[in-house]
């Protein structure tokens, strides 16, 4: 079992993958690290790996504006990382292999955090930790109970930022997840 200052050190030194040389920072992870809420996404993007913090960029401030609209903020009620803690070049999907060097950290952050509702950003992350043929337009805001947790996914704000239609969907999942937060860890509300 590992401690967050020994699993950080392992990960900020990290060169397991080719993705090692290309990046400015590894993106750890946002958040209490007693949150009861993750949501995890499928790795940085640029400003990310400039900034070393996860969702910073367009995409990011939109996943904010509506997860506060949820009584959600990754100040207060909710951790935010990744899939993989490293930028792929030119925001191409981490591969199969870079994503099986990454994924034991996420691991032990799900081991130390032990969260109770995990939500999934977008078709790769869903894949990743709910099941490989995941369809998200098909499945986006099911729930899947899993290792003491739930699971669902929502569609990528990057995917929201290219096709504005999928908001409500994304709107309805959102609701459904503070919902889920009222039934299973009501305390995240206070
Ligand atoms: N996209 C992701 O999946 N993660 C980030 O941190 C930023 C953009």
């Amino acid at each position: 079992m590992s401690n967050w200052a020994e699993l950080e050190r392992r990960c900020f030194s990290c060169q397991k993958c080719a993705l090692a040389d290309t990046r400015t920072n590894v993106v750890f992870g946002k958040g209490p690290r007693d949150a009861r809420v993750m949501f995890i996404g499928e790795g940085p993007g640029e400003n990310e790996d400039l900034q070393g913090e996860p969702f910073v960029g367009r995409g990011g401030q939109l996943l904010d504006e509506m997860l506060s609209l949820v009584g959600l903020s990754r100040e207060k009620n909710f951790y935010i990382t990744n899939i993989v803690k490293c930028r792929p070049p030119k925001n191409r999907d981490p591969l199969n292999t870079e994503q099986d060097a990454c994924i034991g950290y996420l691991e032990e952050q799900l081991d130390l955090i032990r969260p109770k509702i995990v939500v999934c950003l977008g078709r790769i992350a869903a894949m990743r930790l709910i099941k490989p043929d995941y369809r998200i337009t098909k499945e986006h805001g099911h729930w899947v109970e899993k290792d003491g947790a739930f699971y669902t996914a929502i569609y990528h704000p990057a995917a929201l930022l290219r096709d504005p239609t999928k908001k409500p969907d994304t709107f309805a999942d959102l609701r459904s997840i503070r919902a889920k937060i009222r039934e299973i860890c009501p305390e995240v509300y206070g």
